[in-house]
């Protein structure tokens, strides 16, 4: 083998290995995200379940600018202890829980993070809803819901059994009723 071609196999050795490297670099980095989220927000935050200890975060990037919210996940009790009107606002929502400050939180992972809320605020089927019942208060209709559910007039539909205020206001019943019911 010549020099030269030497040189190209090893010019072309190299780029295939930073190529690779690319490759692997990026597909970690995006299942990172996911499994980032899951384990450190999930516990508060669904993105389109309804609130949990914090807001649903579906569309949060459109009630605040990226740079904000970068900076408020960053350092949530700096934000609300700048005395910003909109943190002291969503911080009473949560009956004063303040959001903790996680762990991690690179410039980089704070910029997945929020194209990962605002990628799953777009879908239908959203694989961060959460399993966890809402605490949003009942509406009567989820009410009238829980009821004819309870009396045989509705049935759960699979969707509803896993995860809405219906399954709450069902279970709830159906222990106040069986308390009272006397056999
Ligand atoms: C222990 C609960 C908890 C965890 C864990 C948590 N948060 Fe929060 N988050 C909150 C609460 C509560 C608020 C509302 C503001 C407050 O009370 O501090 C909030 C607010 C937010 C907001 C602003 C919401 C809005 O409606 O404007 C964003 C964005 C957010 N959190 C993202 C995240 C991300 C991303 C993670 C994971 C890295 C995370 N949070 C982890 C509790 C939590």
């Amino acid at each position: 083998m010549s020099d030269t071609t030497q040189l190209a196999s090893n010019g072309h050795a190299a780029a295939i290995l930073i190529l690779a490297v690319s490759i692997f670099g990026g597909a970690t980095q995006a299942q990172d995200t996911p499994d980032y989220f899951r384990q450190n927000c999930m516990n508060c935050h669904t993105i389109g379940g309804g609130r949990l200890t914090g807001p649903d975060l579906k569309d949060v990037t459109k009630r605040k600018d990226r740079d904000w919210l970068a900076k408020f996940i960053a350092n949530p009790k700096r934000v609300i202890d700048s005395g910003d009107p909109y943190a002291r606002k969503i911080l009473e929502e949560s009956r004063n829980v303040p959001m903790p400050t996680l762990p991690g939180l690179t410039k980089e992972r704070l910029e997945n993070l929020l194209d990962l809320i605002e990628a799953e605020s777009k879908k239908e089927a959203l694989q961060f809803k959460g399993l966890e019942i809402s605490n949003k208060p009942f509406t009567d209709a989820d009410r009238a819901l829980g009821r004819a559910i309870f009396l045989g007039h509705a049935r759960l539909k699979p969707e509803t059994r896993r995860a809405s205020p219906a399954t709450a206001c069902t279970t709830h019943q159906l222990s106040a009723e069986a308390n009272s019911v006397q056999i």
